[in-house]
């Protein structure tokens, strides 16, 4: 359903009742990527799910899309829905960004918090040419090139063989992103803040996941938030690269439902 937040009609799912869970999700993808956590978690809690400016959806404004930006939207999301006691975050790779920012402005939002192959620090200099280079090509030809450079590595080698329909699965996906969104988000990485001081400030549980053959964000980047934040758990989902909740969704959402159990 479409809400309207502030200038923008954002288009969530509203799922179950209960504790609150507010899934964010990566780029360049949207709300379908959370469809295997959605159904099983919305049985025992509310689910809300999230379709970012410019993925899904949710129609896009022009960019850039700061980290702050976005978390200011989930922070109306959740106003709008009546969402008044503290929730679960989690966010996925630039899902776990917004988290970061969201936290920052928003602390009393937090009831836990679930941190799925992401990173605390900011880009080097050779990602953030690599995010220049990546919107010059969107800008000229179109999103198409990056989307089928990315659909490489988003996944496990396992998983392009073994599970040939989730990699169709995922490019469906990436094709709903629209190429506005696209330049727009990795403006907004490029730029984004540098979280790892907030790490030892985090006084929520955090579950840490991460996939072991994650080929984009190295699994040392769990670690080091794992040792920096206080009461943190890491968990290394096996076989499953950097999307482990469509990977090995039973795994992670088995995961989920022990850490949301233990709140
Ligand atoms: C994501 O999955 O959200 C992106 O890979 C994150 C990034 O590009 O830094």
């Amino acid at each position: 359903m479409k809400i309207s937040a502030g200038n923008i009609q954002l288009n969530i799912e509203d799922h179950g009742s209960g504790q609150t869970i507010l899934l964010i999700h990566g780029f360049p993808l949207n709300i379908e990527m959370w469809r295997p956590q959605i159904g099983y978690l919305s049985a025992l809690y509310r689910v809300i799910a999230i379709d970012l400016r410019g993925h899904g959806l949710t129609p896009p404004t022009p960019g850039p899309y700061s980290m702050e930006l976005l978390a200011d939207d989930c922070a109306a999301a959740l106003a709008v829905l009546g969402v008044h006691e503290p929730a679960v975050i989690c966010g996925l790779s630039m899902g776990g960004y917004i988290s970061f920012a969201l936290y920052r402005r928003h602390p009393q939002l937090f009831s836990g918090l679930i941190l799925a192959a992401t990173r605390a620090g900011t880009d080097t200099n050779q990602a953030r040419a690599n995010r220049d280079q990546a919107i010059a090509v969107a800008k000229k030809q179109g999103s198409q090139p990056l989307f089928e450079n990315m659909l490489k590595v988003l996944l496990a080698p396992d998983t392009y063989q073994d599970k040939p329909e989730l990699v169709d699965n995922v490019a469906e996906i990436l094709s709903q992103t629209s190429e506005d969104g696209v330049v727009a988000a990795l403006e907004g990485m490029r730029d984004r803040a540098d979280s790892t001081d907030l790490l030892e400030q985090i006084d929520v549980p955090t579950l840490i996941l991460h996939g072991e053959a994650d080929q984009i964000i190295p699994l040392s980047e769990s670690e080091l938030m794992h040792n920096k934040i206080p009461n943190s758990i890491l968990e290394i989902i096996p076989n499953a690269g950097h999307l482990p909740n469509m990977e090995q969704p039973e795994v992670f959402n088995q995961l989920t439902a022990n850490f949301l159990a233990s709140l």
